[in-house]
């Protein structure tokens, strides 16, 4: 699914987005590290963005540089999000919110009826974002994160009926 070439929008503040290409996984790891307890590895992104014909994987691009990315699976009428994250420095300024509106536009385009994610229960941030986004809360995973055993709200967004 991720063969598209770069796709450019005119963000207010210069962003730019493009499918997740292997020359970005430098950069895309360095976010990640940064932000997350359990950091996925480059090999693991590069199966994402070479071999996975399920993903699909954005980059929020500022004067060329990654600012951030976000990913998701697409299986049938489902897309599941799997990771999203702005770099440190960058963060509060739209750029997570441009990064989810781009990927649920896509998620729409790709033939999604709805679309999920889990989040830490104790991060509001990224909570309040997929709310302000229509996300809605509808269940907890239990000790979903192995690292702290923290649990994860489920949050759906129905983009059409999928009987439809
Ligand atoms: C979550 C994350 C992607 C948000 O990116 P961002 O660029 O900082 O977010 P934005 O500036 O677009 O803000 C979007 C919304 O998030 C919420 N938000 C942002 N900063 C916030 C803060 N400091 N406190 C509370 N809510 C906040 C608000 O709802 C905001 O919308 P508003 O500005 O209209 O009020 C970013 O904080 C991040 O990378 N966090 C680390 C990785 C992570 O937790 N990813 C999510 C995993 S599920």
């Amino acid at each position: 699914m991720a063969t598209e070439a770069t796709r450019s929008n005119d963000w207010k503040f210069g962003l730019q987005f493009s499918v997740m290409l292997p020359e970005h996984l430098d950069q895309v790891l360095a976010i990640e590290s940064e932000s997350f307890p359990v950091p996925w590895s480059h090999q693991a992104f590069m199966f994402e963005v070479t071999e996975n014909d399920l993903a699909f994987y954005i980059v929020a691009l500022l004067d060329g540089k990654v600012a951030g990315y976000a990913g998701m699976w697409i299986v049938l009428d489902e897309a599941h999000v799997t990771n999203v994250a702005v770099h440190p420095g960058l963060r509060g300024r739209g750029i997570g919110r441009a990064l989810m509106t781009e990927l649920l536009y896509r998620a729409a385009v790709l033939g999604a009826a709805r679309i999920t994610l889990e989040v830490r229960v104790s991060n509001r941030v990224a909570r309040n974002l997929y709310k302000s986004l229509g996300f809605v809360d509808r269940g907890i995973r239990r000790r979903y994160y192995s690292d702290n055993d923290e649990d994860a709200v489920v949050m759906w967004l129905c983009f059409r009926d999928a009987r439809h």
